[in-house]
This record gives C-alpha cells, structure tokens and sequence, in this order.
C-alpha cells in the first residue's frame, strides 16, 4: 500500500523558541521528514527566531544537526537535508521588547499562509501575541500554534485565553496536544464510527470498564524544575489522558468537523463527576541501585509533587453511568506502554457451563509502542477433551496489517503541523475544552493542598505503588498488565 501525500499550499513557518529542545527534538525533524515525503512545495519557507544571536547559516548548522540527531524516517533521500536547509532562515527577535520585529515583518510574504509556532515558555505566549499584532502580522492570514502548558489552573488558562482573544480570532488558535495527532488516537475515531460492528455495544450495558495506560519508563530528565511544579495530574492527566478519555467516552458527531468534534469533547468533559479522595493514587518513584529518587531528580527534597497517579472517573450521562475509566500514568514504570483497554461484560448467561469458566471480550487499542489493535474473542480450545473455550486475539499490528506504511508511522508533530498549514483545527483543544478540563481539576488538586496529602513511595522498574493495585481491586477488577 502506498499512502497518499498531497502537498499543502506554500507557507511560512516562524518558530519561536527555535533553537530549543522541543524545536530541535521534534518539530524541526517533523517538518523535515513532510520535506523528504514532498508535502511541503519548494516556496515553503521555515523561520527560526529566538533571541540568541545566529547567523541564517549557524542556524542551518543547528537544524542540520537536529535532523542528524533526531530524524528517525529511513525514506529521505541523499541530498534532501541540503534542499531542505535551503528553506531555513533565522531572525534574532526579543519577545519582550521591540529588537528584530521590523526585520520579522520585513521577510513575510504578503497573502501566503503564515503560522507562528510559540514554542517558547508560557509567560511569553501573550508577548508574542502582542507583537506580532502590533508590528501588522495578525492578520487573517496568519495562525498562531501554543504548545503546552496551557495554564496551571482555571484562572491562569482563562487568563491566557482573555490575552490571545485580544489578537487572534479562536479560528486562528491553534493548542497542541500532542496525543492527538498519534495516529493510533486519530484511529480511535475511524475504528468507533467507521464501522457497525463496535458502536452499538459502546454504552454501560456492554461495557464493564475502560483503562487507559500511558506508562513511561524515562524519570523527569532534565524538567525537575518544571515538572515539580506540574505533577502528573497538570503534566498528563489534565491534557493526554484526558484528551484519550474524550475520543474514548464522546457521543459521534454529525461530521468530522472541528466544531463538531470537540463540542462532542467538551460534553465529555463536563459530564466527568467530582473525583473522591479515595478514588486516586498518587505515587512518587523512589530510589534504586544506581538511581536517584524523584526528590533528587527534581532537586526539592520536600516535593510533594506526583510522578504517578491512577483514578477512577466516572462519566454521569445515559451512555456511561456505571461503567467506571481507570486511567494511569506513571514514570520510572516497568515498560513504556500506552494503550485503552475497552473491557465488555461477560456473557449474561453461560451455555457451557461453569467449568468452561468465565471469559469477556476485550478491545485494546496501543498507541505505542507496536501500535495497532487486538480483539480477544472467546473461541474453542482445538482438540479433544470438551468444550473448553480459550481467549485469543484477533491481533491487527498494524505495521503487520499495513506493510511498510504501518512500520514508519508519521510522528504526531508531523500531522499537526500540516493541519495548521492546511487550517484544520478539529486535532486541537478549543480554548473552552482546556478550561473545562481544568475546572474537573483544580478541586481535585486543591483538595490535595488543603490536606497535605503526599503521594506514596513505589519502586522504580514496577507497575506503581500497591494502593493503585487495590483501587481497582476494590471494585473486583485488576489492572491490565504493564508490558510493551
Ligand atoms: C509530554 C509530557 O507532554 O508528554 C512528558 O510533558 C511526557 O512528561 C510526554 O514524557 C510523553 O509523550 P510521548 O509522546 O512520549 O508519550
């Protein structure tokens, strides 16, 4: 199977922060590998800027080196990094004050689409904003992409939202969560309302429970001082998992449209119940041979913060009421694993009898590593010797499934780069979809602060700490294993 490029129109990229980690892990080589797969036109310009004092050619010397180091596709051909670098230019700029602006506006061409990635520290979002329309470049060609955090809480994210209003119509906003550009997230949605076969079972009659993983077996790196100050309720939960929750639990929408979907999203949001104290875990990864525990990793030996967390949500409407989500996160866990495990109930009456004992069908979607789906269906053990029944998977791996195009899947940031480009805003969070979810969880997170809760110990290299085990135990369930 070969998949089908269609080049998007001429455009100007200008990425803030340019010579940062995130432009220099993940959105220099995503836009370099759209390069080598011929949807970016040869007029297509790439523009760093940052404050940092670079020439246009030691700014090439810096993409140059990030391709080198974290491009991961195996299809460019030799010679594509030098007519790639050739579409990159560098402009020194001050976000806080006026230096190098008039050199920016000087290099946009007038009527070409033109987004503006701030890829760059939250407190410098609403600057920017300012500037750009300030020195004429808000106009209705013009996008703006904000990666996270959105905010740390309600009021910080109406805040940023009230000052991005001020200079960009929500049309021209573009937030990044980069979970839903993962093909397997965007597969969620192809496999729940491009076939018969799943969506009417979809509902709490069939559905015993759903669990969403995302398990990490990398510390905090680098990010201690960030991180302490997030915790994985603010770094995952508020965003990642609960943007998978929402494609998991949303009624279809009329049509893939981005109004349509993410009003389906915000209904999600705002039928999530109160979470009780006694429904979350919150664990901090401690120490092991060789390795430090998280208080050192973030350089605060009294954090308080959490490296894992695992609840149970509940969603309060006609599909949902009585199947409960578990969702998990975690580092320093066994295995890197993300997958939505879809548990449906048990036959309601067994014909085999009690010794051929109790099976269900479970749907897994991974999102990675190995993504694809499984299916476990219930079927006859071969041979002789009764009826037994066994549970084997109907396995769609999908770089099985699909041949070459199911091994090189396209990173999440190379998808959401081109939707920009092409204005499709339906894999972004609306600025009322993030408020929402912030305001499911700041009473949880203030809640915490005004008991002093600390989070548990739990060992790095295991699958969190004990007490996660006996919330879903609690309820005569268990977690799925942690393996990738
Ligand atoms: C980021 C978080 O948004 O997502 C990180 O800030 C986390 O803490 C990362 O490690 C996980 O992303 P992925 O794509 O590796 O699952």
């Amino acid at each position: 199977m070969v998949s089908r490029v269609i080049p998007v129109d001429p455009f100007d990229l200008v990425i803030f922060g340019g010579t940062g980690d995130l432009a220099r892990r993940k959105i220099l080589p995503a836009l370099f590998r759209r390069f080598c797969s011929g949807q970016m036109e040869d007029e297509s310009r790439i523009i760093g800027a940052a404050r940092s004092d670079h020439t246009r050619d030691e700014f090439r010397q810096i993409v140059a080196e990030a391709i080198a180091e974290f491009n991961t596709s195996k299809d460019c051909e030799t010679g594509t990094v030098e007519a790639f670098l050739e579409r990159i230019d560098y402009v020194n700029v001050d976000a806080k004050g006026e230096d190098g602006w008039k050199d920016l506006s000087d290099l946009m061409i007038p009527g070409r689409v033109r987004a503006f990635y701030f890829s760059v520290a939250p407190s410098l979002f609403g600057p920017l904003a300012e500037r750009l329309h300030a020195h004429g470049m808000a106009d209705a060609d013009s996008r703006i992409v904000v990666e996270k955090p959105f905010g740390r809480d309600l009021e910080t994210a109406r805040a940023l939202n009230a000052t991005l209003a001020q200079h960009f119509d929500e049309s021209q906003i573009y937030r990044i969560d980069h979970y839903l550009g993962k093909e397997t997230v965007q597969n969620l949605m192809a496999v729940r309302f491009g076939n018969m076969l799943f969506e009417p079972l979809w509902n709490s009659q069939y559905v015993d429970h759903i669990q969403i993983t995302v398990a990490e077996t990398v510390g905090v790196g680098g990010r201690g001082e960030y991180y302490d100050r997030s915790g994985a309720m603010r770094d995952m939960v508020q965003n990642h998992l609960m943007q998978l929750l929402c494609l998991i639990a949303m009624e279809p929408p009329a049509k893939f449209d981005p109004d349509a979907v993410r009003d389906e999203k915000l209904k999600v949001i705002r039928a999530l119940d109160d979470v009780e104290p006694a429904n979350i875990v919150r664990g901090q990864y401690g120490a092991t041979k060789g390795a430090q525990d998280y208080a050192h990793d973030v350089e605060n030996p009294r954090a308080t913060s959490e490296s894992f967390i695992a609840m149970r949500v509940n969603i309060s409407n006609w599909r949902w009421a009585g199947t409960p989500f578990y969702l998990r996160t975690g580092k320093k866990l066994k295995a890197r694993s993300s997958e939505i495990a879809v548990i449906f109930k048990e036959t309601p009456h067994s014909i085999f009898g009690a010794e051929a004992g109790r099976h269900r069908n479970i749907l897994t979607i991974r999102l990675q590593p190995n993504e694809g789906m499984d299916l476990d269906v219930t079927i006859k053990e071969p041979g002789p010797g009764g009826m037994r029944l066994i549970d084997v998977p109907l396995d769609m791996t999908f770089a099985e499934a699909l041949g070459p195009d199911g091994e090189d899947v396209p990173d999440a940031y190379e998808r959401l780069i081109m939707d920009v480009i092409r204005g499709n805003q339906t894999l972004f969070m609306r600025g009322d979809e993030v408020e929402a979810a912030w305001a499911w969880t700041d009473p949880i997170i203030e809640g915490w602060e005004a008991r002093g809760d600390r989070p548990v110990s739990y060992d790095p290299g295991s699958s969190g700490p004990e007490d996660a085990l006996v919330l879903i135990h609690r309820d005569g369930r268990r977690w799925r294993e942690i393996r990738s």
